[in-house]
């Protein structure tokens, strides 16, 4: 194994190379402009696989292409499924980067660029420390399966799709990702919990056409008032949700869950800080570590209603949209907490106005037991790479498909992120921490082997 890991050390600057050639392709899922980006994207990714020796597909689905990729098969070995997703966050506002987003650049330990941390970089890392075992004549304990997809930043539609069908071929012992952050490079952690996801859409429709304000304003109802009220009514000011029914299946945390998460270094001003908000706000009771991944939310994402452009302009809109997204815990069902805010808004909408909701993606939240074996393995692995014990960690973030792994290949799987607090995920001038994209590689060298005893005890 240190044959590998000084391949690694050796090979740094080039694989930083790499990751910025992966980077220069605008990969962006949710623009359609980007189709062909998108596809050269997933070329780029399979080529990689298959230089290295890896049985490599690439699947085109109903909408972006799916990267399967296969180490050598060892008969009688388990297998791990890598996840990871090639498609990135649109970019703008361009304005607000400091280099372009598509023109990875280094500065400092950072490497600067749309999808370096979310996601390329750290799905890299594991093809990186794939590479290390192949090149040096390092057997590789257990086989190894890549699948990487185009479309987890617009709800993985295609790979919903292409699971049940692929069930043999992705037939595994755990699934483990790399797609989530950490509290820092000397606080690394295995994330044993994700929030799930819920999208709606609300329009609000008053008059046929926009009205002169002065003609008609105080007479009819305004839809970008009826559609702030509405969603003013969503939430108390302590930052609880008043949607009834809202909190029913929400899974208390335990005292021992608090008193983990409670070990993470950071304090509340640092968090503050981070954000940039003059203050923070949330539901009273808990801490804000507790809030961001243990707590449902019910976020405004889009607001779009009247006159944007320069100066004023008189009127009455005719319609207001908002777009939400509800962050869910475990045990929320989506279609169920949606099917409660639904039922509250119609309630509470007034004659005056229509109300039209639709609903976009969701995602199940994902919780599995941090005690088991195989748990235990990717602590002691995350330990070795990173040079500091880990921590466990809940994330406010979704990967829907997460669930869709249990249910279709039976597999639980394990977070373990490599991203830093500061990396900037869907924000301007996104970055990849260097020594966490090395440390995230010596991890997965340490991972499989780790892996594979821990099978093997529980089956002696
Ligand atoms: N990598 C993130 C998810 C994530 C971030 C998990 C931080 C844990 C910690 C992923 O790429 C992402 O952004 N997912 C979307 C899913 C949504 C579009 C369905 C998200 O969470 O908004
Ligand atoms: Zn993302």
């Amino acid at each position: 194994m240190q044959t590998a890991l000084d391949y690694l050390a050796r090979e740094q600057d080039r694989l930083t190379a790499d990751l910025c050639q992966y980077v220069r392709f605008p990969s962006v899922s949710a623009q359609p402009a980007h189709a062909a980006d998108v596809r050269a994207c997933a070329d780029w990714f399979a080529r990689r696989c298959q230089e290295l020796g890896l049985a490599t597909t690439v699947y085109p689905t109903s909408g972006n292409p799916i990267v399967v990729a296969r180490t050598p098969t060892i008969a009688g070995a388990p297998t791990f499924l890598v996840y990871g997703h090639y498609d990135v966050q649109p970019p703008e506002p361009f304005e607000l980067w400091t280099t372009p987003p598509f023109d990875p650049q280094v500065r400092g330990r950072s490497l600067f660029g749309r999808g370096t941390t979310d996601n390329k970089g750290q799905h890299l890392a594991h093809l990186n420390a794939v590479e290390a075992y192949l090149r040096t004549g390092t057997p590789l304990p257990c086989n190894l399966v890549f699948l990487v997809e185009g479309e987890e930043e617009i709800g993985s539609k295609a790979l919903y799709e292409f699971l049940p069908l692929h069930r043999e071929e992705l037939a595994c012992n755990a699934v483990i990702i790399s797609d989530n952050g950490i509290p820092g490079l000397e606080h690394p952690s295995l994330t044993y919990a994700l929030r799930g996801i819920a999208a709606l859409e609300v329009r609000i429709d008053g008059p046929s056409r926009d009205l002169h304000s002065g003609l008609f304003g105080g007479t009819v109802e305004n839809p970008a008032m009826a559609l702030c009220q509405l969603l003013g009514k969503m939430r108390d000011d302590q930052g609880r949700i008043t949607v009834p029914n809202y909190y029913d299946d929400v899974a208390p945390l335990s005292e021992y869950e608090r008193a983990q998460l409670a070990r993470i270094p950071s304090t509340a001003e640092e968090y503050r800080t981070l954000t940039g908000s003059p203050q923070l706000f949330g539901e009273v009771g808990y801490t804000y570590e507790e809030q961001r991944t243990a707590r449902p939310t019910f976020e405004i994402n889009g607001l779009t209603s009247g006159y944007q452009g320069e100066g004023s302009k008189t009127i009455i809109p005719s319609w207001a949209k908002a777009k939400l997204t509800l962050r869910l815990v475990p045990n929320q069902v989506p279609s169920k907490v949606i099917a409660a805010v639904k039922a509250h808004l119609e309630r509470l909408c007034p004659p005056t106005v229509r109300l039209t909701i639709q609903h976009g993606h969701g995602g199940e939240p994902y919780l599995v037991s941090p005690d088991g074996p195989l748990a235990q393995a990717a602590l002691a692995a995350i330990a070795e790479g990173f040079g500091h014990p880990a921590l466990l960690t809940r994330e406010g973030g979704s990967i829907p498909i997460v669930s869709a792994f249990k249910t279709h290949l039976g597999a639980e799987t394990l977070l373990i992120g490599m991203a830093l607090p500061d990396d900037n995920a869907h924000s301007p001038n996104e970055k990849f921490d260097l020594d966490a994209y090395a440390a995230g590689m010596r991890m997965a060298v340490h991972l499989w082997p780790r892996l594979t005893d821990a099978l093997a005890s529980v089956r002696a």
